[in-house]
């Protein structure tokens, strides 16, 4: 069964879509099927993965909101073989005012999500910067959200109001919503605020906080306006690296702990595999 993680802050411009497609491009790198839902009406995490938006008629994210088309039929391939995107245009900025009046209006997207999950290991939602209808069937239709959060003095102000908004959700539509981690981003080691900024916020939210922090790095900027992750722009670059790092924390997060007294091996065991990402350092300057 996938798992469906939403990448969540209401403050615009933080990192959301650029740790989604980042993200989403290494766990397929890690031969993770990966679905990226371009869940924002600016529709940025689609021209990043190449999709022209202009060529998409009826087949986006919105009518499959609203139930006029499947998921399934508006999900197209890009150039890695285990990343695929549902796109959006900015119709999906209309959906916000029709749900108001829908029936179950928080759970659109859950239910438009469930016949494809267990098509998938991983499905990252990409929230538009609002706490408004979108994000809330988001982070109702998730097993779990990332905050992406800018390595700036005001990163902590809107947090408070995104976990708030998390509670709401938790008591009413999504009760065993998890909070995966937060990531930070933009970081410039130069500045010293940067680095305070890291300081209180693995200060307060300790081992929430991913280990993995995405430097501040003009490859990831570029790639997206060639429609291409990171991956395949320039996979030695720092940025592309701790996305990398992030993905392996991810996929170590995610799989079973082992038992407290593991068993011995079996003398013909096979031999194990190294995990993948095992390689990956994290950038010296973090
Ligand atoms: N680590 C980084 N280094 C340099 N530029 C970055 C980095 N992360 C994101 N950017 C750039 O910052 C801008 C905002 O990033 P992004 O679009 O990912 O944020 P967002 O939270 O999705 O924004 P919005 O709230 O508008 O959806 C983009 O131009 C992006 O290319
Ligand atoms: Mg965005």
């Amino acid at each position: 069964m996938g798992k469906i993680i939403a990448l969540a802050n209401q403050k615009g411009g933080v990192g959301k879509t650029t740790t989604t497609v980042n993200l989403a491009a290494s766990l397929a790198l890690g031969e993770r099927k990966t679905l990226v839902i371009d869940f924002d009406p600016q529709g940025n995490a689609s021209s990043a993965l190449g999709v022209d938006r202009t060529q998409l008629g009826d087949k986006t994210v919105y009518q499959a909101l609203i139930g006029e088309v499947d998921v399934a039929s508006i999900v197209q391939a890009t150039e890695m073989e285990c990343l695929f995107v549902a796109p959006a245009t900015g119709d999906l900025a209309g959906a916000e005012i029709e749900l108001v009046s829908a029936f179950a209006r928080e759970n659109k997207l859950k239910a438009a999500l469930a016949p494809l999950r267990s098509q998938y290991d991983y499905i990252l939602i990409d929230c538009p910067p609002s706490l408004g209808l979108l994000t809330i069937n988001a982070l109702t239709a998730a097993d779990s959200f990332i905050v992406p959060l800018q390595c700036e003095y005001f990163a902590l102000e809107g947090l408070t109001q995104l976990l708030h908004t998390v509670s709401l959700i938790r008591q009413s539509t999504n009760p065993a919503l998890e909070h995966e981690g937060i990531i930070l981003t933009m970081f410039d080691g130069r500045n010293n605020l940067a680095n305070e900024v890291v300081k209180e916020v693995r200060t307060h939210f300790g081992p929430l906080v991913f280990e993995a922090v995405v430097p501040r790095n003009v490859r990831l900027s570029e790639c997206s306006s060639f429609g291409k992750p990171v991956v395949l722009y320039d996979i030695d670059s720092k940025g592309c690296l701790a996305y990398l790092n992030l993905a392996k924390e991810l996929i170590a997060k995610s799989q079973p702990k082992p038992a407290q007294a593991p068993s011995p091996a079996p003398q013909t065991a096979a031999p194990v595999q190294p995990p993948p990402f095992a390689d990956i350092q994290q950038p010296s300057t973090v």
